[in-house]
């Protein structure tokens, strides 16, 4: 049966531990330079809506590192544009290429072409949900803390996709995942409702609890992509802003993921990302890991339920 991942509720636990163990194998396994094609023959069509930097180039790279190739469009050179049903394109990518990745805004456009794809459909990113960057930071989480359970992990910030990701990682893996919004802007009632399943998830206005003794400090950028003219206050944010005072507040050895691009100055301070406790370098290195798991798992031949 072909697989999806939409969002995170799509994976079980243990295809959520398998998706990171990969990836952590996988990067070990690409300082050797061995050179293994166990997708060869295989095409992934990227079809975004949106700019991306990290996650354009690591899935078109983990394509062609594992002998594979890509097909990149966005949605305006596509008859998308011209109002093209989702389940006709659906269909028709479904007979070209072996599995799709997408950027979207609507996290519906990328439901819909789930539903009518034949084809493994990955979300890239939509308004409500990033799920592989969650994979990715997953692993970059155990990668430096050798474990997942037991930490405190916080999120200052926009209550946004990511962080709406994360709260059904933290969900599926019952993650201590405590969360910093400013008023207003926290996530979706669907997502906190389902993130009532987790005992260890708090949500706060404080982002002074959230860090507390945190072992992990995640943000993200105040407005994301589709926003800018929304209009977002700024003012509201500030005392979200990760900071080496904020920092100052979890554990000594905790450390700072952002997943980027970030904005020096508002979400976070030239001092913290670019301080001996950030690991956003290797964080955005582990996307193109985990893309290299996700696309295995799903493409490959590996056995899947
Ligand atoms: N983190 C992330 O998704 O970055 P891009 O927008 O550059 O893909
Ligand atoms: N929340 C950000 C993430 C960018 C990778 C956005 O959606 O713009």
């Amino acid at each position: 049966m072909k697989r999806d991942i939409t969002s995170l509720l799509d994976l079980t636990k243990e295809e959520i531990v398998f998706l990171i163990d990969k990836a952590i194998k996988l990067k070990k396994e690409s300082k050797k330079k061995q050179t293994l094609s166990p997708l060869q023959g295989k095409i992934l069509a990227l079809v975004f809506e949106k700019p991306s930097t990290r996650t354009r180039v690591s899935f078109e790279v983990a394509m062609y590192q594992l002998g594979g190739q890509v097909v990149f469009l966005t949605k305006d050179v596509t008859q998308m544009s011209r109002q093209e049903p989702t389940k006709d394109t659906a269909r028709v990518l479904s007979r070209y290429v072996d599995a799709i990745a997408m950027r979207t805004f609507s996290q519906e456009l990328i439901n819909e072409t789930a539903k009518w794809a034949s084809i493994p459909v990955i979300n890239a990113l939509s308004n409500k949900y990033h799920p592989c960057q969650v994979l990715s930071d997953l692993t970059t989480v155990k990668e430096f803390k050798g474990q997942l359970e037991g930490l405190k992990i916080a999120w200052v910030g926009d209550g946004n996709n990511v962080a709406q990701s994360w709260i059904n990682a933290a969900t599926k893996l019952n993650l201590r995942l405590h969360m910093a919004c400013p008023p207003g802007y926290e996530p979706d009632a669907d997502v906190l409702e389902r993130a009532k399943e987790n005992p260890n998830f708090t949500l706060t206005h404080d982002p002074i609890e959230a860090v507390k003794e945190a072992d992990v400090i995640n943000t993200d950028v105040w407005v994301s992509m589709g926003e800018e003219t929304r209009g977002k206050k700024k003012e509201v944010f500030k005392p979200y802003q990760l900071n080496l005072e904020l920092l100052s507040h979890a554990k000594s050895d905790a450390i700072v993921m952002h997943c980027l691009p970030a904005h020096r100055g508002e979400e976070i301070t030239d001092e913290v990302i670019e301080g001996p406790q950030s690991v956003v370098w290797a964080q955005a290195e582990n996307k193109l890991h985990l893309h290299k798991a996700v696309l295995e798992w799903l493409v490959g031949s590996e056995p899947k339920k």
